[in-house]
């Protein structure tokens, strides 16, 4: 790999290792340091984005205000005619040409400059794409004004140069409400005319795409793409999109693959969510997507030991710790697939409205019946998970492993919802 200003050779190792999990041809490229390396976009995602945008970027010409490496520069060209990709670091922007070159792309043409100068009347710009920096040093770099260029400047600027189609990448650090909020500054027709997508790459949250006027499909979406490593073909995403949406009909987006594995007695399993689903005010779509697969039936926010509704038609509920953003998770009584699930866990017990996390540890009833439970499954690790104090966390950790018996057993994941508490086993990690 080429870095063009190192530091050391531990930067030159790191980057190498960065550089190769996120571009096929990582150990080739070319980059300015260490942060160059951090701040491009993973090829997949690059790719997604053009391949979304391709409809109707396809023969056309697209900026890239502020290419930096030039990775969304290449995904986009493989679609438009013609890539404008500017930067104003010149030693990027060689960096940029030399990624180009690597790649065999030959439509871009590179121009170092302020993205303030560039001169609209010169060229027919037919859309535009940017991903302003969001490091500084050290630090991540999150609100739409604190951002390098600023991101509110930038659209402004777009917005002044009649450009209304265009797409814009963001930190995936935001729920719908507080980037609403960020957005009231701008021209309030350019903000309604936005979709926000929250992007995942591998089940990890990566970024939020802002596409604005031609580009927008909805006004809410999460997309998780998933890699078959770096083979272009078999990018796999899975769109998520909220369906009170009017426009909604429109879009034409791939469903979850949800597959049920019949269980002849009841199980209940637990599932928590990736990112962004709850930030996102997903989770109603989620769950109806789940619903329309499955035909099941939803009730939310039940009490799950109530025997009612064991017998009833309910069975996906939902269930989410106060103290935690409201992160829910579900629960259902059947075991599926999703890639919108990060974990799932088979519940082995429920225990209703016990304690607060916080007296757990003084109430001895509680505690010596969770040993027993747990000694009861075999258990001989366990996990906790909610939030304790440190403290808290560590002396209830060591008094229930010095109670437990078994020694090779399995290990137990402990979840305290509000007062309940479920004793569950990771189906996928901890078999
Ligand atoms: C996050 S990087 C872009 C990464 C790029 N999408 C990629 O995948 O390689 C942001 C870039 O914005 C550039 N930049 C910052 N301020 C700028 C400005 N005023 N005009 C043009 N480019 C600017 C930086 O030099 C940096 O390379």
């Amino acid at each position: 790999m080429n870095l063009i200003n190192f530091k050391d050779y531990n930067e030159i190792k790191e980057s190498l290792k960065l550089a190769k999990e996120k571009f096929s041809l990582g150990k080739d490229m070319f980059f300015l340091n260490k942060v160059a390396v951090e701040e491009t976009t993973p090829e997949i995602v690059a790719f997604y984005r053009a391949k979304r945008m391709s409809n109707l970027i396809t023969g056309k010409t697209v900026l890239d205000l502020c290419c930096g490496s030039g990775m969304d520069s290449i995904g986009l060209a493989k679609y438009a005619k013609k890539v404008i990709a500017i930067d104003n670091n010149y030693e990027t922007i060689e960096c940029a040409k030399q990624n180009a070159k690597l790649c065999g792309i030959t439509n871009i043409e590179f121009i170092c400059i302020d993205y303030k100068k560039f001169d609209f009347t010169k060229e027919k710009i037919d859309f535009v794409f940017s991903d302003p920096e969001r490091r500084k040093e050290n630090k991540r770099l999150k609100l739409l004004n604190e951002t390098n260029p600023s991101t509110i400047e930038l659209i402004n600027f777009l917005n002044k140069n009649q450009i209304n189609d265009f797409v814009i990448e963001i930190s995936n650090n935001f729920t719908l409400d507080e980037l609403n909020k960020e957005l009231d500054v701008i021209d309030t027709e350019l903000k309604s005319n936005c979709e926000k997508e929250f992007c995942l790459f591998n089940k990890n949250p990566n970024c939020i795409n802002l596409y604005f006027g031609k580009f927008k499909e909805t006004e809410t979406s999460l997309v998780n793409i998933n890699m078959e490593l770096f083979d272009d073909k078999t990018i796999v995403e899975d769109r998520l999109i909220l369906t009170n949406s009017p426009i909604n009909q429109l879009n034409d987006f791939k469903e979850i693959n949800v597959l049920i594995t019949t269980q002849s007695h009841q199980k209940y399993y637990l599932y928590e969510l990736i990112k962004g689903i709850d930030g996102m005010n997903l989770i109603n779509d989620l769950i109806n997507l789940i619903k329309q697969k499955n035909n099941l039936l939803l009730k939310e926010n039940i009490d799950l030991c109530e025997e009612k509704n064991h017998n009833g038609p309910l069975n996906i509920y939902t269930i989410y710790n106060k103290d935690e953003n409201k992160q829910s998770n579900l629960i259902i009584d059947k075991l599926i697939e999703s890639n919108f699930f990060k974990n799932r866990f088979e519940v082995l017990f429920f225990d209703k409205k016990v304690c607060e996390n916080k007296e757990f540890l003084k109430n001895s009833t509680v505690l010596s019946r969770l040993i027993e439970k747990l000694n009861q499954f075999n258990v001989s690790k366990i996990v906790l998970r909610g939030k304790f104090e440190e403290k808290i966390q560590i002396e209830l950790k060591s008094k229930i492993n010095s109670n437990l018996i078994n020694k090779n057993g399995i290990k137990a994941h402990i979840f305290f919802f509000e007062k309940n508490l479920i004793i569950a086993k990771n189906i996928d990690f901890d078999a």
